[in-house]
């Protein structure tokens, strides 16, 4: 029984908590609001307090609201030029070699007003929204100096403030070597020196990122960077074992990495100091489909050393042009071999890790934000059973009803 009152009741659905990472399944459940933040979650009928205001969703599940905690949706054009190329046989490493890849977009970012890359990124962040995102992740790495890095976070920081979704910023500035450079250690310099004190100063990123890659920076050259950010007070993450086994990951998770993403290429060692380091895994599949990879991310591996695996749309106009989290959450099951309940913690609860984000979002608890999205389903693994469509009849951010 719940006797308190509160300013907003919401009932007429079933829930899902994911509290743990499980469904943990409320039927016919009621959640008690108070200045946008959950204050009680239970079923209906326990409910005995006074509201001041009801809202009956009219049948449905309640999720938390989808967390999307790794994406690259600020960008100046996209390359869908570049998907023809990789259909007529050319691979993303060649492309990568000859000018093409993430070059391309750091050109078109570079020469793109903020006004115009705040428009291109709307349309992708609406489409993220309309599928239930509330919370999302923008990286910088298209920039890739002090000016135009600074441009893509304060757009980021901007798509936050003007729509109902809480925007986390990630500056990436080591993902490729500008053109500008032809040694990638004098480019760490500059981003240790110069760039990152800057951001960190001006508060323009909430974590820092990399690329460790043949094709971009080694795990030494990314060390240095991670140390330089972990110095600064800033929370890191890390591309890594995307396309070969460097062992990034596990240089990642020693430092305290928030996460480590993509991991195709990860060895035991490296799940083993995810698990030792409490990191999240970020599992990426939209990037995994496009570019016809046929290695696994070690998915039993992580399931059996109990690491947290998020999932997350990666959108980015190269390697992953994905527009629904949802999608993801099928891809994940048909292609790795996630449950639904596994896809739908990955994409909240453990997202919500990935973030650092964990006390104050990802789960339907008291004391959370009330973030959430009622969708029209009869059982919560039809979230990754639909391809496409529009599932979600109601999404509730901070409190308020925010329907895109
Ligand atoms: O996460 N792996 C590196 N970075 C992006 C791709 C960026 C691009 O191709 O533009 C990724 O897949
Ligand atoms: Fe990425």
């Amino acid at each position: 029984m719940y006797n308190q009152n509160c300013q907003h009741l919401w009932y007429g659905f079933h829930a899902v908590t994911m509290q743990g990472g499980h469904y943990n399944v409320i039927e016919d459940a009621a959640i008690a609001v108070d200045e946008g933040v959950i204050s009680w979650v239970g079923s209906f009928a326990d409910f005995s307090g006074q509201a001041d205001q009801g809202t009956d969703l009219g049948g449905g599940w309640v999720t938390p609201g989808l967390i999307d905690c790794h994406s690259h949706i600020v960008f100046g054009a996209n390359r869908s030029r570049e998907f023809e190329l990789r259909l007529q046989g050319a691979s993303y490493e060649e492309i990568a070699r000859s000018g093409g890849g993430i070059a391309n977009t750091v050109k078109s970012t570079r020469q793109a007003s903020e006004a115009e890359l705040m428009k291109r990124a709307e349309l992708l962040l609406l489409d993220l929204m309309a599928d239930g995102v509330t919370t999302l992740e923008i990286k910088s790495g298209y920039g890739l100096d002090l000016e135009n890095e600074s441009k893509m976070l304060r757009v980021a920081r901007r798509l936050g403030e003007q729509w109902p979704v809480d925007i986390v910023t990630t500056c990436l500035a080591a993902h490729a070597l500008p053109p500008e450079f032809n040694d990638a250690d004098t480019y760490i310099d500059y981003l240790c020196d110069t760039l990152l004190p800057v951001i960190a100063e001006q508060k323009l990123a909430d974590a820092v990122d990399g690329f460790c890659e043949k094709i971009a920076f080694s795990p030494e050259q990314i060390k240095r960077y991670l140390q330089t950010a972990a110095e600064l007070n800033l929370p890191l993450k890390l591309h890594a074992e995307q396309l070969s086994a460097l062992g990034g990951s596990r240089m990642a998770a020693e430092l305290g990495a928030l996460s480590v993403d993509h991991l195709e290429y990860a060895t035991e060692d490296d799940v083993k100091a995810m698990a030792e380091h409490g990191t999240v895994a970020v599992i990426l599949p939209g990037a995994y489909y496009m570019l016809k990879e046929t290695q696994q991310p070690p998915i039993v591996l992580l399931r059996e050393n109990n690491v947290p695996m998020a999932l997350a749309s990666d959108a980015n106009p190269g390697s992953s042009p994905v527009r629904s989290l949802r999608l993801m959450m099928n891809m994940a099951c048909s292609l790795f071999g996630f449950t639904p309940e596994e896809a739908l913690a990955g994409v909240t609860c453990h997202a919500a890790r990935a973030l650092g984000l964990h006390d104050s979002h990802g789960t339907l608890t008291p004391g959370k934000q009330a973030d959430f999205v009622c969708w029209n389903i009869e059982s919560p693994a039809e979230l990754s059973y639909w391809l496409g469509g529009r599932l979600n009849k109601a999404r509730v951010k901070r409190g308020v009803r925010r329907d895109i």
